[in-house]
């Protein structure tokens, strides 16, 4: 089942360039730039209709959920907003008959989502699900919604549900907006973006061996701090989740917007850092808190775009990833992060596939 791989989680990290593709697979046509999501065909026009739009998932999902959220907004024009389960129901948020309610799961079977997902359905709301897993309690109780088909998911620590549940709630957003003529060239740029996602992806994987020797250096760590900004927003939570689960490094995910609002006293030489800096419209400020970073001796590690020749990484550690449109830059730049996390666990002494404390799916509330 593993074939040549020693563990489920760095099997499944290698299976993204197939698994998106699966994803894709007889719902985006890339010679029309059509995309149909068969399970959405019966409420497009009630999503359409509705006044916004409210994503609900736990963990992982949530992140996917974070990380397609300007988007998302960007293309249906939207009002969106992204909950956490568990503080869904702790709010008791207001929900209405003309709210679009969206569970990203997995499992299909995560208590806390579930709850959320009978609240909205009580309240009246479309429930919509994105779920792994066909036939499960998330898939079954609601309205409509899109199977992300990426297979099988044993290793705890998700890594190909995530780039599966980003692209399908990518295609949700692509197929809600295609009837907006102004949304075209944006539209064709991403599914273009998809095209070659692939690929991207398999180029992505190529830096395991690099990526072995930083975590080789990394090891002992008792710390370690990811920064980006924008579309990179999800990738520093979820690459900092990732460590956590699988290494128990203490790890945090720091938006690059807020360091001068606190973070920045953490910076210091012996600080292990990564700074996820691509070549999108954040740039010139990731340049700035690169430069906040290493007045303060701090010396990051930065996942680079490989055509990014900056003076600024003359004497730093880079990691060049492939350059892909902004909005799909996430699903490649959080590929690094998912293979350090596992040779960190590999290098700790730690089998990834079981992390201590940890449930791939969490059926109690
Ligand atoms: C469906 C078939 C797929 C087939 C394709 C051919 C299933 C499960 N899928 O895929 O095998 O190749 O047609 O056209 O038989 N749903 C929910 N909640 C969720 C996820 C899905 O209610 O969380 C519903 C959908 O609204 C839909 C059904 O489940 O009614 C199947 O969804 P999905 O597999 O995404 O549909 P297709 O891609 O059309
Ligand atoms: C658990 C898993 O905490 O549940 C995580 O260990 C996962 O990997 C989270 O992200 C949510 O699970 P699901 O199945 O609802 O996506
Ligand atoms: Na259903």
């Amino acid at each position: 089942q593993k074939g040549r791989f020693a563990h489920f989680m760095i099997k499944e990290a290698f299976d993204q360039p197939e698994s998106v593709v699966n994803t894709m697979r007889g719902r985006v046509n890339f010679n029309d730039y059509r995309v149909v999501l068969g399970g959405l065909r019966s409420q497009l026009a009630n999503i359409r209709r509705s006044r916004r739009i409210i994503f609900s998932a736990c963990g992982t999902s949530f992140h996917s959920c974070v990380a397609v959220k300007s988007i998302f907004a960007e293309l249906t024009e939207m009002p969106i907003s992204v909950e956490l389960s568990s503080s869904f129901l702790d709010e008791q948020l207001p929900i209405f008959r003309d709210d679009v309610c969206i569970f990203v799961s997995q499992s299909g079977e995560t208590k806390d989502t579930l709850l959320a997902l009978e609240y909205c359905k009580e309240r009246g709301a479309l429930c919509v699900g994105v779920t792994n897993t066909v036939g499960s309690t998330i898939s079954r109780e609601t309205h409509c919604g899109v199977h992300i088909n990426a297979g099988p998911e044993i290793s705890v620590a998700s890594t190909k549900a995530y780039s599966s549940q980003f692209i399908a709630l990518t295609m949700i957003a692509l197929q809600l907006s295609d009837d907006n003529m102004q949304k075209v060239a944006r539209r064709t740029e991403i599914i273009n973006g998809l095209y070659r996602l692939s690929d991207d992806l398999r180029k992505t994987l190529e830096l395991e061996p690099q990526i072995k020797q930083v975590a080789e250096q990394l090891k002992t760590a008792r710390n370690l701090i990811v920064i980006g900004r924008g579309y990179q927003s999800a990738t520093c939570l979820e690459g900092a989740l990732k460590i956590k689960e699988v290494t128990y490094i203490h790890a945090e995910g720091i938006l690059a917007g807020e360091l001068k609002h606190g973070p920045l006293a953490l910076i210091e030489a012996s600080m292990p850092i990564i700074l996820i800096m691509p070549k999108d419209r954040h740039y010139s400020d990731s340049e700035n808190a690169l430069k906040q970073i290493t007045a303060r001796m701090g010396k990051p590690i930065v996942i680079a775009s490989a055509e990014d020749t900056s003076p600024l990484f003359n004497d730093l550690q880079t990691l060049r990833v492939p350059q892909t449109v902004d909005a799909l830059q996430p699903l490649v730049n959080i590929v690094p992060l998912q293979l350090l996390s596992y040779y960190l666990a590999v290098a700790r002494g730690i089998d990834p596939d079981s992390p201590r404390n940890l449930a791939k799916s969490v059926t109690t509330a």
